[in-house]
């Protein structure tokens, strides 16, 4: 008999220490690999896919957009019948998790590049491969909820899905930027899944465990980048900090549109006026000041390395991303 490891009520915080020298910061990833030990979830063997109270149903109106959601108060969305509503929030929902399996094969194959070259004895090296497990449940259970709401969604634009597959090679050269492109895909998830189980008071079971499951492991993820980056940066060239400068609002404004903004599928699905779009999301200071707002911690490590400067920062605002430091807290 496998045991259950129980799902917290309350979500993991991450690790917000910075490490002041090599031995703390290695002592921080063997803590990191130790937790992935003792709190790890399955996705077939701790969600009860098969449970009744588990089943997708349209007719149920916990699948409606979420309160962070702008398009929720929009009144064509209100006008719709309880299937449209609960369809369009099941498919928000859906499309995260493809996307996110996207992301995270990505991620894993960039990890294990990563690992590849490190040396004997490396605790980056256990820690690296404890990641890449996690995101290899993530993707299955993410996969899983997908196949069950019977939408085939595509997930990434095609032309994405193609130029993407350069970013695992990045995990072999150029390090310091896969660890600012996962911090890309996983902040502003992160930022919207902690919101609506804290939030929303009517979230479906299968919502809140595929969840609950992702934030208490992405934390250790979030941890491990960002000390690793904390760690990396005073340590390279000045070639590589001025292609990061230029290239991390770039990473950043598509990444947190990918993850956050409908999909152009979804909207041909359900035939969204573009109007309507434009009214809740594009144009709606509210949707850009959340998607400013997850991800501000990212933001904020950018200008803490000394990675955001006068010209570049005309970068994040030509992507609507800017905030100043002191205003964007996380
Ligand atoms: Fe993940
Ligand atoms: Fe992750």
């Amino acid at each position: 008999m496998v045991s259950k490891t129980a799902v917290s009520k309350t979500v993991d915080q991450e690790v917000r220490e910075t490490p002041k020298d090599e031995q703390a910061y290695l002592r921080l990833v063997e803590r990191l690999s130790k937790a992935s030990v003792e709190k790890h979830w399955e996705p077939y063997i701790d969600i009860e896919w098969d449970d009744p109270v588990m089943k997708i149903d349209l007719s149920d109106p916990r699948w409606e957009v979420p309160a962070i959601d702008s398009l929720g108060g929009h009144p064509w969305y209100k006008a719709q019948s309880q299937e449209v509503r609960s369809g369009i929030g099941l498919y928000r929902f859906a499309n995260a998790a493809k996307v996110g399996v996207q992301f995270e094969n990505l991620l894993n194959r960039g990890l294990y590049t990563y690992a590849f070259k490190l040396p004997n004895g490396s605790a980056e090296f256990r820690y690296a491969y404890h990641e890449a497990i996690e995101e290899g449940h993530h993707g299955m259970m993410f996969q899983e909820l997908v196949n069950r709401t019977g939408f085939d969604i595509p997930g990434l634009p095609a032309i994405l899905r193609l130029t993407a597959q350069f970013v695992p090679m990045l995990g072999r050269f150029f390090p310091e930027l896969f660890f600012f492109f996962v911090l890309g895909g996983e902040d502003p998830i992160d930022y919207v899944q902690r919101r609506m189980l804290a939030e929303d008071e009517n979230i479906h079971p299968l919502a809140e465990r595929i969840m609950r499951i992702h934030v208490a492991e992405e934390a250790r993820h979030l941890s491990f980048a960002r000390s690793y980056l904390r760690r990396r940066l005073p340590q390279i060239g000045f070639i590589r900090k001025r292609i990061l400068r230029v290239a991390i609002p770039m990473i950043l404004g598509q990444m947190s549109r990918i993850m956050l903004a409908p999909s152009r599928a979804m909207v041909r699905h359900f035939n969204i006026p573009s109007e309507v779009m434009d009214e809740a999301y594009r144009h709606n200071p509210r949707a850009r000041a959340e998607v400013k707002a997850s991800l501000a911690k990212v933001r904020n490590l950018a200008v803490e390395l000394g990675l955001v400067d006068g010209f570049t920062k005309q970068i994040w605002k030509a992507y609507r991303i800017w905030d100043e430091p002191a205003q964007a807290a996380a």
